[in-house]
C-alpha cells in the first residue's frame, strides 16, 4: 500500500468522525432495559463519547467535555490516537499473535470499528468479553455489539476494581477457554484508578490468564506539555478522578511480561499508520503498550 504523505494523512485524521451516531430505532430504550443511566451527572463513557463526536451523552457529559476542551483542545486528538490505537493493537494480536479470545474492560460506548469488529474481520472465530460498569454502555453494547455467526460476543456489567466479579461471571467462563491464550485490553480505563487499586487489580486479571495471553494497555500521561494537566483538572471538578502517569509509572502495568517492540510509546508512536503518523509530539498525551505473558 502506498504509503500517505504527511498532509493527506493529517487531512483524513482531521476529517474522521470517530464515533458513527447510532440510528434512533437501534437506541435501546433505558425503561424497558430497566437501568438508571444517572443522566444528571457526568460519566466518563459518555465525555469520551461527545468528545469524539457521538451522540450517546447527557448535558452533564457535554458540559465536562466542554471544560475539558477548554482545558486543552489536544483531549480529542488524544482521544481519537486512542481509539486507533486500540484497533492497530487489537489486529497485532489476531492477525501477528493468533489471539483468538479478548477480555476487553472498559469497553466504551460503541464506536465503530469496536474490537469484535476488527478482530472477528481477521478471524471470525473470535470470542470477546466486553466489560464495563457505565448502565448506558451495557444498554448500547446489548444492541449493537453483535458478532459475527462463528464468534460470540457477550457483555458483563461488572467494576475493574472487582476483578473476581468479570471472573466469576457466567458470560466470562463460558466464553473464554483458559487453557488458550486470552488478549486482556484496558484502554484509557486506569487514569480513572488510583494506583494503590489500578495495579493490582490488572495484574488480578492477568494472573487468570495462560501463558501466552497479552496485555494491551493505555492510559493518559502529563508527560507531554501543561494542556492535559488542565483537561484533567476539568474532570476532577466534575467529581471524576483522572491518575496522568509517567512513562515508568505506565511501564510498570507491564512488569513481568514481554513487551512487544516497541515497548511503552505514545498511542500514536505504536505501529503507526497513515492515521498516526505525523501526529506532532504533544498532541497526544497517552501511552500504550502491548505484552505476553511468559
Ligand atoms: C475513556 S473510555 C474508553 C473506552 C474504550 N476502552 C476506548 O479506549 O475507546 C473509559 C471507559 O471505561 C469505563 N470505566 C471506567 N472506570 C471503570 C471501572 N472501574 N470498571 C469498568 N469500566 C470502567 C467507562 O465507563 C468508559 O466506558
Amino acid at each position: 500500500m502506498a504509503t500517505m504523505r504527511g498532509e493527506e494523512a493529517a487531512a483524513e485524521r482531521d476529517s474522521v468522525t470517530m464515533s458513527e451516531p447510532t440510528p434512533d430505532w437501534m437506541k435501546p430504550d433505558p425503561e424497558q432495559i430497566g437501568v438508571d443511566l444517572r443522566t444528571d451527572v457526568p460519566h466518563s463513557a459518555r465525555i469520551y463519547d461527545y468528545i469524539l463526536g457521538g451522540k450517546d451523552n447527557f448535558p452533564p457529559d457535554r458540559a465536562a467535555g466542554d471544560l475539558s476542551l477548554a482545558g486543552w483542545p489536544g483531549v480529542r486528538t488524544s482521544m481519537q490516537q486512542n481509539r486507533y490505537f486500540m484497533n492497530r493493537a487489537v489486529r497485532y494480536l489476531a492477525e501477528k499473535a493468533g489471539i483468538r479470545q479478548f477480555l476487553d474492560v472498559g469497553t466504551g460506548i460503541p464506536t465503530a470499528p469496536n474490537l469484535h469488529d476488527v478482530v472477528q474481520e481477521v478471524a471470525p472465530e473470535s470470542r470477546v468479553v466486553y466489560v464495563d460498569n457505565d448502565p448506558i454502555v451495557l444498554a448500547h453494547a446489548r444492541a449493537l455489539l453483535t458478532s459475527s455467526p462463528e464468534g460470540r460476543t457477550v457483555y458483563v456489567d461488572a467494576d475493574l476494581t472487582d476483578p473476581e466479579s468479570i471472573l466469576s461471571s457466567p458470560e466470562f467462563t463460558d466464553t473464554l477457554d483458559l487453557t488458550q491464550p486470552v488478549a486482556l485490553s484496558v484502554i484509557a480505563v486506569v487514569q480513572f484508578i488510583p494506583d494503590e487499586v489500578a495495579y493490582d487489580v490488572v495484574r488480578r486479571l492477568m494472573d487468570r490468564l495462560p501463558s501466552g495471553s497479552f496485555l494491551a494497555l493505555s492510559t493518559a500521561t502529563g508527560d507531554i506539555g501543561d494542556g492535559i494537566h488542565r483537561a484533567a483538572a476539568a474532570y476532577r471538578e466534575q467529581g471524576i478522578f483522572v491518575a496522568l502517569r509517567d512513562k515508568a509509572a505506565v511501564e510498570t502495568f507491564f512488569d513481568g511480561y514481554e513487551l512487544v517492540d516497541p515497548g511503552v510509546t505514545l498511542t500514536n508512536d505504536w505501529h503507526p499508520d497513515e492515521k498516526a503518523l505525523g501526529v506532532p509530539h504533544g498532541d497526544s498525551a497517552m501511552y500504550a503498550g502491548v505484552a505476553r505473558k511468559p
